[in-house]
């Protein structure tokens, strides 16, 4: 075990140790003077205290912007940190990012210009560029005066940047001095990360009062703004059982620490709706972390992958150092952020059957805007029809009770009837009469209800295809 944490810095390695785990990347850095990464909301939103991680893979860098006020320090063990200061070349020359801001005048206060160099130099390692490739990278940075215009501007014009010589180096040099399990003392406070999941189950069991962290996205908030001290932190992200994405015969098996920016090619492939609202999960900077295992371990009633998973009828593989079990996901959730998960029980995959050929799937995402938000309600549809009949409905939705839910009586309304807009109608009429949503900031239990039923009407119009519709025009058109 290795007691020290080492990762470079703007390009110098460095080596950490007396400092509690609990300190955030962002409070270590501006301790340091590296005073470019802001704190704007300490909460993953705004993305001022945005820098660029390097993973070591495949003999390279892999470079993403994170948030680094809710990233404990030990989290970068083993990867290269960038700060907007370290951006800058060797000779003192901006980084294109940095120039073509200026340049477009992308900055007045200033305040969020360091975040966004980060955010444009994340996207300038990318070969793809459009505008939606260039919404996606800057969605997580809030500016509040420059106006985003120009901030677009300086993004259009972004060269595509090809990894410098020395980045095979930082990576070699981090694969070789990392390659022992970080095992951090200090202040009172204890960050495993072991490489193999017995190693972490053993740690599990022996601090039982322990934190399972993945990318931290929940977590880093309870250390940001309930000032929480975690006496021992067990990290999963370097635990390679629980890193890899994989197929296994018709099933897709995503491992609980995968972030979603690497689950997110597998589930695109499986149904492309809910790769569209896996896409939609935070931001750029919440998503180069996060995980999957995570949204379901922390048991949100609008936790965004659940309906979908449930849906298609995924389950979980559960590990402890009694043994492995599997649970479907709709059974995983028992309450508001309860689980079946045992102490010392940890998640490790993900399974999502293929959905048949037959099986029209989609996902819903009805938020106040697109990027970086919560749900007010979501839902997840798994249809199989067959000439023109439903002969399979798997119907789950978010944001309606104290945990995501399937919705029984929606499926009978579904199964068995013609795939019309009639029949559309009716399942929604369940769904408003099945769902008990509650009334908070982001909607009424009323406008909830009344969302839910409509997502059915969507739905048909989304699947229906240019056929369905037309007869409904027609069936409109004769109508009284
Ligand atoms: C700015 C911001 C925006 C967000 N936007 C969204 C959004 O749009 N939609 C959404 O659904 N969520 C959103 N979230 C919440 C969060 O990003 C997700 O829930 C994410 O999936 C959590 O994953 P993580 O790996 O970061 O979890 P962590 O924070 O590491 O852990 C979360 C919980 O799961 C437990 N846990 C983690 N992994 C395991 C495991 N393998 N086994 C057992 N327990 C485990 C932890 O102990 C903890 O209780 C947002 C968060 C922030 C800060
Ligand atoms: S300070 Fe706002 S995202 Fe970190
Ligand atoms: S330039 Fe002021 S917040 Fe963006």
């Amino acid at each position: 075990m290795r007691p020290e944490i080492r990762f470079f810095l703007n390009g110098r390695p460095c080596r950490l140790s007396g400092l509690p785990p609990h300190t955030t990347l962002l409070e270590w850095l501006r301790g340091q003077g590296l005073t470019a990464v802001k704190e704007g909301c300490a909460e993953g939103d705004c993305g001022a205290c945005s820098v660029l991680i390097g993973t070591p893979r495949r003999a390279r860098l892999d470079w993403r912007a994170v948030n680094a006020c809710i990233l404990m320090l030990p989290q970068v063990d083993g990867r290269a940190v960038v700060t907007a200061e370290g951006l800058a070349r060797g000779d003192g020359s901006l980084h294109p990012a940095q120039r073509l801001l200026a340049d477009t005048h992308g900055t007045q206060c200033g305040f969020c210009s360091p975040g966004f160099a980060i955010a444009l130099a994340a996207l300038a390692r990318r070969p793809e560029r459009d505008d939606e490739t260039i919404l996606d990278a800057i969605a997580g940075n809030l500016c509040r005066c420059t106006g985003y215009r120009p901030i677009l501007e300086a993004a259009r014009a972004l060269p595509v940047i090809a990894p410098a010589v020395e980045e095979a180096e930082i990576a070699a040099t981090l694969e070789r001095d990392c390659a022992q399990p970080l095992d951090y003392r200090a202040g009172g406070g204890r960050f495993v990360a072991p490489r193999d999941l017995d190693a972490a189950l053993a740690v599990l069991a022996e601090e039982p009062e322990a934190w399972v962290l993945a990318g931290g996205t929940d977590l880093g908030l309870r250390i940001t703004k309930r000032h929480e001290e975690p006496r021992c932190v067990v990290s999963l992200a370097r635990v390679g059982e629980l890193a890899a994405v994989g197929r296994e015969g018709r099933d897709t098996v995503i491992g609980a620490a995968v972030p979603y920016a690497d689950a997110l090619e597998a589930i695109s492939a499986l149904a492309p709706s809910v790769g569209a609202l896996v896409r939609r999960i935070g931001a750029a900077q919440i998503r180069a972390v996060g995980t999957i295992g995570g949204n379901l371990a922390n048991a949100s009633p609008i936790g965004d992958t659940l309906p979908p998973l449930i849906a298609l009828g995924a389950s979980v593989e559960l590990a402890s150092r009694e043994g492995r079990r599997t649970v479907a996901v709709e059974d995983f959730v028992t309450g508001y952020r309860k689980t079946v998960l045992r102490p010392g029980e940890v998640v490790v995959s993900v399974r999502i059957p293929a959905p048949g050929a037959a099986t029209l799937v989609r996902a819903y995402k009805v938020a106040r805007r697109i990027d970086q938000d919560i749900a007010a309600v979501s839902a997840a549809f798994a249809l199989s029809v067959e000439d023109g009949r439903v002969t399979r409905a798997r119907v789950a939705f978010g944001g309606i009770a104290e945990r995501p839910l399937r919705t029984p009586e929606v499926e009978v309304a579904l199964t068995g009837r013609l795939w019309s807009l009639e029949t559309a109608r009716a399942a929604g009429e369940a769904a408003r009469r099945a769902v008990r949503p509650i009334s908070d900031v982001r909607g009424s239990a009323g406008y909830r209800a009344t969302v839910c039923g409509n997502l059915l009407e969507r739905l048909w119009w989304d699947t229906a295809g240019p056929a369905g519709v037309a007869a409904t025009l027609d069936a409109l058109e004769g109508a009284p």
